[in-house]
């Protein structure tokens, strides 16, 4: 078994996107600038930003904290969204989510540039990566695909079960690894949870992408031996033995998994880190236009 090192590869894209940076400054050109937007309180969303916006100063990106209160209106919302579409010096925009109940998400996604969408939730930007076009992909797959394609794991003809059909996570899993091309072309099984006889269809697997948001949902015996495991899940959970009380854990029983496998990614560890790799991965495509 073989861990998928999501901080050392994270390190290493970070040590390549800073060198780029480096690069484009002595050729006297600015950095990219990512814009993200915080409405509201959201303990969740104020350390994921604060992440993003860390992690922008490590590789040399520009970055600006927009932060406005939960009663913000739809309007002004959009309103801000305007101007950073019309800033020539903005290339990416980042509304976090969840936003307020009384703003609409989708209208927010839908006002956003889908040139300037890093976060690749624009359907204009599902609509191209599901075409095999240049596009922002969302984060998560991104890095996700980025880890199979640095680690080279095999991917062609393989049995692919995704579990989870989020928009952000299971949903395009499936497209992209069904696609044409590295990584990719794998036959793809979409599981969620009215599916019937869940464990028997992971258990067929030769890559299981788990993402469905409960702790330790997918146990070690659905795993087949050699297959590879990527657990997007992050879940608290209590643990009386250590000191804060509580331990993150994935969606994977990871010591049972781990005994048949022949790929994991840790939690912590693994694909969270990549995560905001691959976000600023699409500001650099932001800031050299190579999304249109
Ligand atoms: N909330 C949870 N994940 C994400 C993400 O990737 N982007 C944004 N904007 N909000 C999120």
């Amino acid at each position: 078994m073989q861990l998928l090192d999501g901080k050392l590869l994270s390190a290493n894209i970070k040590a390549e996107l800073a060198a780029e940076v480096e690069q484009m400054q002595r050729s006297g050109e600015r950095p990219p600038h990512l814009v993200a937007v915080l409405v509201g309180e959201n303990p969740a969303s104020q350390v994921y930003v604060a992440s993003k916006i860390r992690s922008c100063a490590e590789v040399g990106f520009k970055s600006t904290l927009i932060q406005r209160d939960a009663n913000l209106s739809e309007a002004e919302l959009l309103e801000i969204v305007a101007q950073l579409n019309d800033d020539p010096e903005v290339d990416g925009i980042l509304v976090q989510l969840p936003l307020p109940k009384h703003i609409r998400e989708e209208n927010i996604t839908l006002a956003i540039d889908h040139r300037k969408d890093v976060d690749g939730f624009h359907p204009v930007n599902i609509g191209r990566m599901t075409q095999g076009l240049a596009a922002y992909l969302p984060a998560t797959p991104y890095g996700i695909m980025e880890m199979l394609r640095r680690y080279n794991v095999e991917t062609a003809g393989k049995h692919c079960v995704v579990v989870g059909r989020s928009n952000i996570v299971g949903t395009p899993m499936s497209i992209l690894l069904s696609r044409k091309g590295y990584p990719g072309d794998c036959t793809v099984t979409l599981t969620h949870s009215r599916t019937q006889n869940l464990a028997e269809e992971v258990r067929r697997a030769d890559i299981i992408v788990a993402a469905i948001g409960i702790p330790e949902f997918v146990k070690g015996d659905w795993v087949k031996p050699g297959a590879v495991v990527i657990d997007v899940g992050i879940n608290r959970i209590e643990d009386a033995t250590r000191k804060s009380g509580q331990r993150l854990v994935g969606d994977v029983e990871f010591e049972g998994a781990s005994k048949n496998c022949s790929y994991i990614t840790p939690v912590p560890g693994g694909v969270g880190l990549m995560t905001v790799t691959a976000l600023l991965m699409n500001t650099l495509k932001a800031r050299k236009g190579e999304v249109y």
